[in-house]
Parts: structure tokens; C-alpha cells; sequence
């Protein structure tokens, strides 16, 4: 029980590697408090299946792109689990077109902006007051192992997931006497609901290049996300951790 007495909160905990997340934190003891922004039913399922296992979960629509939506998150957040958020997930996303220079726009990069700097930065300041009262606290940004890969025709994610980098290293240095630990974690290509239609040999193709030789599951992310989340990385913040097989290195 690694999470005991920690509330965490997970932005698009509805499905794909944001619901392993919080199941596994779950069953670490944690309070979840899942994000979602659509689909209730989903989020419900997951609320539910939680529970089920004997733990604490609550449910909170918002949109974490505006500043309405923040607020609103944080304050149904704070109401319903009755205490303050320890752990935060930045975890959402929206969808990820992959475009060419020729076609991507300055919008398109603001898209991507808007959910992996905008949300967190909006969060993050939505929290501080209780973190720094508290002297405490552990911020997870998700960023990707794109930062390290480069990958073409997909810029506009790129730039804002190597912005989560240098973000995560500032924070780290001006919350780090406040007790507070930001850091950084990449997951490779790990297949979720939205992947389905990815070929299996597209899929084979990957694992042969990854030195472990295997898919990454949401799992394995889970189980990153916990450490971080919990007193075993207490002296950890401002660090890149990449969870890909070894497919980049950085
Ligand atoms: N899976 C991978 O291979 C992979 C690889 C590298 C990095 N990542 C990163 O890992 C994170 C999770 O990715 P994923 O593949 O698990 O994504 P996903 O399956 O598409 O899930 C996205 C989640 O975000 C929520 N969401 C969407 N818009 C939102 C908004 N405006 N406000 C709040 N929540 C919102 C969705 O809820 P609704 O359905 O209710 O909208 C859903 O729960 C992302 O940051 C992604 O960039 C994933």
C-alpha cells in the first residue's frame, strides 16, 4: 500500500493509460480522483471497478484546457474526497493528428499547447496554495518518448510534449523547497483503446526494434507513476524517466 493517505488526482482517467493509472493507484491505497471530459459512462466504469476492489474513487467532469474547468475540477475534487490533492497526474489528451510542416498550422500547435502546457500549468496553480501549506506534494507530467525520437510529421505534438521537459526542470527547482517533486515520465508507444485499429504487423514491426523485445503495457507506465507518486522517490524531482524498452535513450 505504497499511496496510503494520498489523494491523487488523474486528468483523462477515463480510459487508455490514465485508467491503469488509476487503478493501479488505487490499488496502492490511493483516494483516485479521475478526470474525465465526455464520456461519464466510462469514467463511471472505472469509478466502479475500483470500488469493486475495495478502494476509493470519485469522478470529476471538466474540461482541463480552461480555466473554468480547473476550477471546477479542483474544487468538485477537494469536495468529494475532503481533503487536499497530493499527487497530481497530468495525464489528458486530446487528438493527436500527425501532420506534415505544409499542413500544420500555428492552431494545430496550439492544440497540443493547450492540453500538455496550458492544463498542467492551470492545475499546478490551482494546487500550489495547498502544497506549499502542506510541504508536500508530487506532480507527474506525462510527456512521451517523441522528445527523445523526433519523430517527422508530428511537430506539433513534439514540441509540446519537449515543452513538458524544460517546464517539469523549472518547476522542480522553484518548488523543491516547498517540499514539492515535479517529474517527468515518457511512455513509448503502449497500445490503448484508441490504437485498435493499428495492424499487428505494424505492431510487430515496433517490438522488433525495441531492445526488450515486447510491448510496453499501460501497466508498466502504472507502475512508474506510483513510484513517483510515492515516499520511495521522496529525494527524485526534475528527472526525465522514459518507459519505452529501451527504444530511446535520454
Ligand atoms: N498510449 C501511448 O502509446 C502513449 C505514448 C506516449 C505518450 N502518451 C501520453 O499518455 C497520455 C495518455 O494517453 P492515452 O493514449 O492513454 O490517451 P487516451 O486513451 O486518448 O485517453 C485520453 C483521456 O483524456 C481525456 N480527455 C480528453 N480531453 C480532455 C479534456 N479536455 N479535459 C479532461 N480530460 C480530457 C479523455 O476523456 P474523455 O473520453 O471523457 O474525453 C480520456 O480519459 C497522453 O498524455 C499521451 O500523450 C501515450
Amino acid at each position: 500500500m505504497r499511496l496510503k493517505n494520498k489523494t491523487v488526482l488523474v486528468t483523462g482517467g477515463s480510459r487508455g493509460l490514465g485508467k491503469v493509472i488509476c487503478t493501479s493507484a488505487a490499488s496502492e491505497g490511493a483516494t483516485i480522483i479521475l478526470n474525465y471530459a465526455h464520456n461519464q459512462k466510462q469514467a463511471s466504469e472505472v469509478v466502479s471497478e475500483i470500488e469493486d476492489k475495495g478502494g476509493k474513487a470519485y469522478a470529476v467532469q471538466g474540461d482541463i484546457t480552461s480555466e473554468e474547468g480547473v476550477r471546477t475540477v479542483i474544487k468538485e475534487a477537494k469536495r468529494l474526497s475532503g481533503s487536499a490533492i497530493d499527487v497530481l497526474v497530468n495525464n489528458a489528451t486530446g487528438p493527436q493528428p500527425e501532420l506534415s510542416l505544409e499542413d500544420a498550422t500555428w492552431e494545430d500547435y496550439e492544440d497540443q499547447l493547450r492540453f500538455f502546457v496550458k492544463a498542467p500549468l492551470l492545475l499546478v496553480k490551482e494546487l500550489l496554495a495547498d502544497m506549499k501549506m502542506n510541504r508536500a506534494g508530487s506532480i507527474i507530467n506525462i510527456g512521451s518518448d517523441v522528445i527523445q525520437n523526433g519523430n517527422p510529421h508530428f511537430s506539433n505534438y513534439v514540441t509540446a510534449k519537449s515543452a513538458m521537459l524544460g517546464m517539469t526542470r523549472s518547476w522542480a527547482k522553484e518548488l523543491g523547497p516547498y517540499g514539492i517533486r515535479v517529474n517527468l515520465l515518457n511512455p513509448g508507444f503502449i497500445p490503448v483503446e484508441r490504437h485498435d485499429h493499428i495492424s499487428s504487423e505494424a505492431i510487430e514491426s515496433y517490438q522488433a526494434s525495441i531492445p526488450l523485445q515486447r510491448m510496453g503495457t499501460p501497466n508498466d507506465l502504472a507502475q512508474s507513476v506510483i513510484f513517483l507518486a510515492s515516499d520511495e522517490s521522496s529525494f527524485v524531482t526534475g528527472q526525465s524517466l522514459t518507459v519505452n524498452g529501451g527504444y530511446t535513450f535520454g
